[in-house]
């Protein structure tokens, strides 16, 4: 693939800006400076510098992001800095299909939530990841506005009704971590489920920290607003489980 093309697909701009950028010296592959826009490199695994800032080529992206509190997850937010402010611009800029789309969060986190987060150009993996029929568990740090007693823990496992479904959602995994602290696994991502979940139990979320998506766990090393490549492995680590029994609906209320 030439050159110019290799960095057109990874987000660098028009393949005219992209042909200006190595014409002017600002490109280096394998720690030498080409200049001959059109030369073609083999692009799978190339590693590559564009003004100094190094760079591995990736047909298609798959990131993770530790979120931060207070930033949203839209590309128009309405009161807090949007997440992709903490990407650099060529995964903002990734073009498909002629177009300029970038990367795009994996399902939401409200603006208060923090911790793992994909994101990724591959709109196949986006819909099997949000598809419900999909059942990757995710697993959630909680901390609560009052002590969590067993009863609520044993409603949160039953399963409680939420104000828009008469079917009952249930965390596929509940535990008491501290008196105002646990820990939730959901196989769906229903709008603000976990915070509506400890309302529905007489409880209320005053942190929320996604720690793990399948077997794939935020790595402590990574501060809120970094974000780094996910690897083959990382990948593996999001393979779904096998659905969950369903739960029965609730029995209407007798007098
Ligand atoms: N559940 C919530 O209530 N908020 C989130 O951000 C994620 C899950």
């Amino acid at each position: 693939m030439q050159l110019q093309e290799i960095l057109y697909s990874q987000g660098f701009g028009t393949r005219r800006v992209c042909a200006g950028l190595v014409q002017q010296g600002h490109v280096t592959v394998g720690g030498e400076p080409v200049t001959d826009a059109s030369r073609d490199f083999d692009p799978q695994g190339l590693a590559f510098t564009v003004g100094g800032v190094p760079w591995s080529y990736h047909e298609l992206a798959y990131l993770m992001l530790n979120k931060p509190a207070g930033t949203e997850c839209s590309q128009k937010p309405s009161t807090y800095p949007s997440i992709y402010t903490l990407l650099p611009a060529p995964l903002r800029q990734r073009p498909q299909k002629g177009a300029v789309q970038g990367v795009q969060a994996v399902g939401r986190l409200d603006q208060d939530t923090t911790g793992l987060l994909l994101l990724t150009d591959d709109g196949q993996f986006i819909h099997r990841m949000n598809s419900p029929r999909h059942h990757v568990p995710k697993v959630y740090e909680v901390g609560t506005k009052h002590p969590v007693d067993e009863k609520q823990v044993a409603r949160l496992l039953e399963g409680v009704v939420l104000d828009d479904d008469p079917k009952p959602v249930r965390a596929a995994a509940c535990e008491k971590t501290g008196e105002c602290a646990l820990r939730l696994t959901l196989t769906e991502g229903k709008y603000h489920q976990v915070k509506r979940m400890l309302a529905a139990v007489s409880n209320r979320v005053e942190t929320l920290h996604r720690s793990r998506i399948g077997d794939l766990v935020l790595p402590a090393d990574m501060s809120p607003g970094q974000w780094r490549w996910l690897s083959q492995a990382d990948l593996d680590a999001l393979k779904p489980v096998k659905a969950p029994a369903p739960v029965k609906a609730a029995a209407p209320e007798t007098q």
